[in-house]
């Protein structure tokens, strides 16, 4: 049996209008009634939580969530699991993580942009991991680019083969429609706000002026092939416009039509397939604090195989014993929701306090564990100094449980007292602190470190502990009691390397 499933998340720079896309999918689906909501959505939950202030201070939003949503096709029902990404670049991490957990993506570019520096981050993550991409060039509605420029950039940039599906009639003050090449179909803009109300004709009159244009784009550009897309070497384009609503209804059924179902996923030399012989699954994803007045957490699992039923008792591999999933949670558009069943390729929502960590593996028998769920080596260290002494305790547990979090890195130097986080953006040192008073009443500071860099050390348990001896001063262990070596600049990581072939010093580690 063909799953129904379609995991995916959208991937594009600040302001290409991931937000607005995302409502208009949402509606299609008919997940939510009213446009507009998401953004609500977010400023309603901002104000449960105090270090949430930061994303209100900079007009970004930080925390992520996975929107669930159903649309009926020719009689089958598709049901779109969309995980949201956060757009701010220096929530890259958080961001990469939640890219592991996809099964496709959409690209959203903006038509007068084109690719952007963030779009191009993201993709190489989607590179990495061969998930197939849906280019959108969104704002039609506007003065944009020539769209032979854009699809070429997104070929050049991003070496992939384009496959435009659709093409803009005109743009801007000109746009006259768009037209489906699959269908053959327009759409006009109607109305005074000039919107797409639903209606499109066939055998529209394309206008004179662009038939040769459009006949090109017909020609010019491979075919669209199935087997590329899925294998990551060829994008469909749509174009349209999110705010207008045009194009929109041929994405959603695109990744109906095209996008993956759920695939498996890697375990080792292993690939665990959806029919695997019981349920499990792996934590993308902690969140804590949904709700200030408790201490709980939500740990995001995206389900690999079986199919899951409440109360079901799953092994977290970082616990060892089986726990009992009394209230999971799907989360629909509208609300959180309690799930009595899931399938492969669902996200479920699971509260707990703690003992869920991110790359976890969970499974009913305890004898998979998922792989390639990577941490990045920081590009940030700070040194953490405690302005009240006495708080120690309570400063490495707030650094242990927002590690676990994945909102920053903690790594214990062997010599000298303090922790230092390591980031890979600025903004998740102003949460780190804001949270660490908010929530922990631990007031710290953050200072300079002496160290750029750091990097897992991997080779045989002899040739590190001679490592170690030797370099004292710029080994650390991380959360995990994992070695690390604290790197002065990239060139001390390039000698040391040099030094010591037995060893490899590794800028991400998998977990
Ligand atoms: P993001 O989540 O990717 O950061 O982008 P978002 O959807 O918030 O959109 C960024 C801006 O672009 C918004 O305008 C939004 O209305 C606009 N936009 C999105 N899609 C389209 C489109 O298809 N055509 C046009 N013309 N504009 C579009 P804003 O003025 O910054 O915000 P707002 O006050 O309208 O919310």
């Amino acid at each position: 049996m063909t799953s129904n499933r379609r995991t995916f998340a959208i991937i594009s720079h600040p302001d290409a209008g991931k937000t607005t896309l995302t409502e208009k999918l949402l509606l299609q689906g008919g997940a939510i009634h009213l446009a507009g909501q998401v953004k609500a959505r977010g400023d309603a939950r901002r104000a449960r939580s105090d270090w949430m202030k930061i994303e209100q201070q900079r007009g970004i939003s930080v925390t992520s969530s996975v929107m669930t949503f159903e649309k009926d096709f020719d009689g089958e029902t598709i049901t779109f699991n969309l995980l949201d990404t956060p757009g701010h670049e220096d929530f890259s991490e958080d961001t990469y993580r939640t890219l592991t957990a996809v099964d496709s993506a959409i690209m959203v570019i903006d038509a007068a942009k084109g690719i952007e520096p963030q779009t191009l981050k993201l993709f190489e993550v989607c590179r990495l991991r061969s998930v197939p991409i849906i280019t959108f060039v969104n704002k039609v509605d506007r003065e944009g680019r020539d769209a032979f420029e854009t699809l070429d950039e997104v070929a050049d940039k991003l070496a992939l083969d384009v496959s435009p599906q659709m093409w803009p009639i005109g743009m801007g003050g000109l746009f006259e429609g768009l037209l489906d090449f699959r269908t053959g179909l327009v759409a006009r803009p109607e109305g005074g706000s000039k919107e797409f109300l639903g209606k499109r004709e066939a055998d529209a009159a394309i206008p004179e002026n662009y038939a040769e244009e459009i006949e090109l784009a017909k020609v010019g550009y491979p075919e669209f092939d199935l087997e590329a897309y899925r294998n990551g070497d060829l994008t469909p384009v749509y174009f349209g416009s999110a705010l207008k609503n045009f194009g929109v209804e041929e994405l959603i059924t695109a990744i109906a039509d095209f996008a993956p179902p759920p695939r498996p996923q890697p375990a080792g030399e292993e690939l665990i397939d959806t029919d695997h012989g019981e349920v499990t699954g792996f934590i993308f994803k902690v969140q804590a604090n949904m709700d200030p007045n408790h201490r709980d957490r939500i740990a995001f699992m995206r389900q690999v195989s079986g199919t899951f039923k409440r109360g079901m008792k799953l092994t977290p591999s970082g616990l060892g014993k089986p726990i009992a999933v009394h209230s999971p949670i799907l989360f629909f558009a509208q609300d959180r929701e309690i799930a009595d069943t899931a399938e492969p390729g669902d996200i479920i929502g699971i509260p707990n306090h703690g003992t869920l960590r991110v790359g976890d593996t969970l499974s009913e028998t305890n004898k998979i564990r998922f792989t390639g769920l990577p941490n990045f080596a920081p590009e940030i260290l700070r040194r953490v100094q405690l302005k009240d002494p006495t708080k120690t305790k309570q400063l490495r547990k707030a650094l242990d449980d927002l590690s676990e979090e994945g909102v920053i890195q903690v790594f214990y130097p062997v010599i000298g007292g303090s922790s230092i986080v390591g980031v890979v953006g600025q903004l998740q040192l102003d949460v780190l602190i804001s949270r660490l008073s908010a929530e922990y009443k631990v007031d710290a500071a953050l200072e300079a470190s002496p160290f750029a860099t750091a990097r897992w050390i991997k080779g045989s348990d002899a040739a590190k502990d001679a490592f170690e001896k030797f370099n004292q001063g710029n080994i650390a262990h991380d959360r995990d009691g994992d070695l690390v070596f604290m790197a002065k600049s990239a060139w001390d990581v390039g000698y040391q390397q040099e030094k010591n072939p037995e060893l490899t010093f590794s800028a991400t580690k998998e977990r």
